[in-house]
């Protein structure tokens, strides 16, 4: 008899597989359920780790089928905790195709809201539909300010949009079916296992590869960056002790322009690589800008410091090492991922189950 039964989806992603590998290791008596449908982003190698513990069970399926979800909480009838992660989290994609992401992240979201009202209709105690959220729902900043949980929603990419609407999705059942919900708005995560076309680990792939740096517009762009480590502490927190109805953000307090986040990791990767330090900026290519691209983003999480007792663990530099190392000496899972051959192993396990 497990003391939880949480139903995390998109655990085979990026965060979800730390957050996954959190709870599966830490709480032995908890049955974490992975729900994914392992598409692009999603790979099982990115947790090799915990796959045969017994406390974790993965189900492949997509969230937008809501037969599939309706089956899986009627065979784990005991699932009282949603953490919701599973998303299209790509903002140049959602430009590219802004349906897949209004399906995905909005009506995948309101077919396990839906689910979750009708298994728990008659009893709301104790359960909880953790929604996670992002801080690009607040919009832009200038150079001063911060977002609070009270800043008013003003999306710009079909990202954000879609993301806002999950987020206001996930409240209107708070508000009117009473479903005992949380959100939290997180900033931009770094670290292990991460898909290499967002900033960090594609920049580290190309430099070990010598490949153009491709920075959107003049790289001055600000981003505030947490250890995904952190991230995955922080979901912990807030699921044990956060308010229902509430929303909490998360942050590095830790901002950074790309230009110089960028030189950094250079300078990283070339000591790692025993280059001279800096030499690969050479790589670096101005191109053009990202549409919409939101100026700034800088969270104030200091209702989750002050509330909950929250705050990241590891500073900015020794994450940057971590990460840089964790790709240098995994570059076998990096090449799969580029290749493409990060999807045969599953492929013969799950397909068309
Ligand atoms: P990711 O793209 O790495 O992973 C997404 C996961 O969701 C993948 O495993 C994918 O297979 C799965 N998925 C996608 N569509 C699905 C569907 N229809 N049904 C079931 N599974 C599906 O994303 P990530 O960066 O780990 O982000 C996870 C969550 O955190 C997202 O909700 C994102 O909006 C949010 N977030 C991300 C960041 C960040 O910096 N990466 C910051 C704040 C919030
Ligand atoms: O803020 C949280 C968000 O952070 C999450 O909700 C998203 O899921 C996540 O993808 C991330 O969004 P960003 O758009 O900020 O991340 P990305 O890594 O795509 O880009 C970071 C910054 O770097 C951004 O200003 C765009 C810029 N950039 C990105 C890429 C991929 C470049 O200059 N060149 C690039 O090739």
């Amino acid at each position: 008899m497990y003391k939880k039964q949480i139903l995390i989806t998109g655990g085979a992603g990026f965060i979800g597989s730390h957050v996954v590998r959190l709870f599966v290791n830490k709480y032995p008596d908890y049955h974490i359920i992975n729900l994914d449908a392992l598409t692009y982003a999603g790979n099982l190698n990115n947790l090799k780790d915990v796959e045969s513990k017994s406390n974790y069970t993965f189900v492949k399926g997509d969230i937008c089928d809501f037969d599939l979800i309706r089956s899986i909480f009627e065979k784990y009838k005991e699932i009282d905790t949603v953490i919701h992660l599973a998303a299209e989290s790509h903002v140049d994609r959602s430009i590219k195709d802004p349906f897949l992401f209004a399906k995905t992240n909005i009506l995948g979201t309101l077919n396990l809201l839906e689910a979750a009202k009708n298994l728990w209709n008659n009893n709301l105690k104790n359960k909880l539909f953790y929604h996670i959220s992002t801080d690009e729902v607040y919009g832009s900043l200038s150079d001063e300010g911060f977002f609070t949980e009270t800043t008013a929603y003003d999306p710009h990419s079909p990202y954000s949009a879609s993301k806002a609407s999950s987020d206001h999705f996930v409240r209107s059942f708070y508000d009117t079916y009473k479903l005992p919900v949380v959100i939290s708005n997180c900033s931009n995560n770094y670290g292990s296992y991460q898909f290499p076309e967002k900033l960090i680990p594609l920049f580290i792939n190309n430099i070990c590869s010598n490949k153009e740096l491709p920075v959107y517009g003049k790289g001055e762009n600000v981003r505030d960056w947490l250890y995904v480590e952190d991230h995955a502490r922080a979901i912990e927190v807030i699921l044990h002790k956060g308010k229902i109805g509430e929303t909490y953000n998360i942050g590095g307090f830790n901002e950074w322009k790309n230009i110089d986040l960028i030189k950094v990791l250079i300078k990283t990767v070339d000591k790692f690589l025993g280059r001279e330090e800096g030499a690969s900026e050479k790589l670096i290519t101005y191109v053009k800008d990202r549409a919409g691209h939101d100026y700034r983003y800088a969270i104030d999480a200091s209702k989750l410091k002050e509330e909950l007792g929250w705050q990241p663990l590891l500073q900015f530099e020794e994450g940057i090492e971590k990460t840089v190392k964790w790709y240098l000496n995994n570059d076998e899972w990096v090449s799969n991922v580029v290749n493409g051959d990060y999807k045969k192993y599953y492929q013969e396990m799950y397909e068309d189950k």
